[in-house]
């Protein structure tokens, strides 16, 4: 039976995070660099699982979307005209006591005074704006003419490049542009692991549409989006979604969902989708003096496009994932003796390695030939990975702690010296239920393609 969700201390996560290869903090060897963190082999093949399976369902599945890739540095022009220059901030508090740099909503209130949440002062200064964009110059002089700031969204390469995507594409409305890539924040307080960071990445999609199919659109992606995130194995249970108040939304937005998740640490958002009106785009009209219109051929007729933004986060995404799928449970060891498995119970879509291959025993040179041709098999359809060493019960356990749905054993029945009817057959391993199946060899691939995609 898995362990309840409340009861995975974050720390459990963390140090399987680090032991197992998917998150080191970064520049970890000269103390670390707060808000930064790096994907280790592991990390780095879920992410890219996360990332191309958001690109097939949002670009390649679908007629009415194209993508692109925008730089990370742009015209500091940009940031002015979106409003990041003058209002991407957060009220941040010090603490005079503790000398603590807070963001004002981080405060206790304890009876009639706030207070500081490290050390408990009430000491505070008044809640004054701090910028979250990093600032950096381009080119060799360090002057007011050459600031500009590492993007803090990826949108905004999207709506400067509106007119060039519409006229290359030919789209008719309504019709959107996606775009994953890293955005950069200066948080006053990065935490909970990777969920809040300094650099971190986004997955982006505009959809522009006519104004009057804005708030209808605004639904239909919402649930497209509940639909992705159970498909990449998040269950709707630890799902909820929060129509934003009109005070907490941004004042040109008609309608904003946040999609939350169950994290350890308490509810909190995943995934933004805003109806941002012509805002953006009027805005960047406003300030380039460039058209970024539509021509409706049918009625003759120029207009600003509205769109709908699911705005999602690949770093808070994985840390869900990586939330969603720990477990723990009892398994027999190698003498039936029960003890605590620890599982990673990834979607096989998603997990990093697919299938886990081995050879009963690594001194019997006709089981290791037979395992390493089936890890040829494999290799160009799925990340596979070959392991001989150890006792069989034991490289399970190793694989269930990564998450690899399936592993595949070769034994004495493969080479058909007990039974030459199960000669080219293995036992065919799944994670979740540890039941064994016997497959053929030559139907290994086709069965695992179809459970993984
Ligand atoms: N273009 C809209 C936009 O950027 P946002 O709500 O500020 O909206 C969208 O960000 C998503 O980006 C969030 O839902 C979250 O998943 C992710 N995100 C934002 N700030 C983040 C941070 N500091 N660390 C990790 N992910 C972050």
């Amino acid at each position: 039976m898995s362990a309840s969700k409340d009861s995975q201390p974050m720390e459990k996560i963390v140090s399987l995070c680090k032991r197992r290869g998917f998150i080191f903090q970064s520049s970890e060897i000269y103390g670390g660099l707060n808000g930064a963190w790096d994907y280790g082999p592991l990390g780095v093949e879920l992410k890219r699982n996360l990332k191309n399976y958001w690109w097939r369902v949002m670009v390649h599945e679908r007629d009415d979307v194209v993508g692109m890739d925008g730089a990370i540095l742009m015209n500091r022009a940009v940031w002015k005209a979106s409003g990041h220059e003058d209002t991407f901030s957060d009220p941040m508090v010090d603490c005079r006591t503790c000398k603590a740099r807070l963001r004002a909503d981080q405060l206790v209130q304890k009876k009639d005074a706030l207070q500081c949440p490290n050390c408990g002062g009430k000491d505070l200064t008044e809640p004054r704006p701090f910028n979250l964009m990093f600032k950096t110059y381009v080119g060799a002089t360090e002057d007011e003419s050459s600031i500009t700031y590492l993007r803090p969204e990826t949108a905004q390469a999207i709506f400067v490049q509106f007119k060039n995507v519409l006229e290359i594409s030919r789209k008719k409305l309504p019709f959107g542009i996606a775009q994953t890539g890293k955005a950069f924040r200066n948080e006053i307080n990065p935490r909970n692991f990777t969920f809040r960071s300094r650099e971190f990445e986004q997955m982006e999609l505009e959809y522009f549409c006519r104004a009057e199919e804005g708030m209808k659109l605004l639904d239909y992606w919402l649930e497209e989006r509940l639909t992705f995130y159970e498909n990449i194995g998040i269950g709707r249970d630890h799902l909820h979604v929060k129509t934003v108040p009109d005070e907490e939304r941004a004042f040109y937005s008609k309608g904003t969902y946040d999609i939350e998740y169950d994290f350890p640490f308490g509810r909190q958002e995943l995934e933004g989708v805003a109806y941002r009106t012509d805002y953006d785009l009027q805005q960047h009209i406003k300030a380039s003096g460039k058209l970024l219109d539509y021509f409706d051929e049918e009625t003759k007729k120029r207009f600003v496009p509205h769109v709908v933004e699911p705005s999602a986060g690949v770093d808070r995404t994985v840390l869900a994932l990586i939330c969603e799928a720990y477990s723990e449970d009892e398994a027999p060891d190698e003498k039936g003796k029960m003890e605590t498995r620890i599982v990673m119970r990834f979607h096989p879509r998603m997990a990093p390695v697919k299938c886990a291959v081995f050879p009963l025993l690594k001194n019997k040179e006709q089981l290791v030939a037979k395992a390493k041709e089936i890890v040829d098999v494999l290799r160009p359809h799925m990340n596979v990975f070959y392991d001989e060493s150890g006792a069989i019960g034991r490289r399970y356990r190793r694989q269930d702690e990564i998450g690899t749905p399936f592993g595949v054993t070769v034994d004495f029945e493969t080479l058909g010296e007990k039974d030459p009817a199960l000669r080219d057959t293995v036992t065919l391993r799944e994670r979740d239920s540890m039941k064994q199946e016997r497959i053929a060899i030559n139907d290994l691939a086709g069965i695992l393609v179809a459970r993984i995609s």
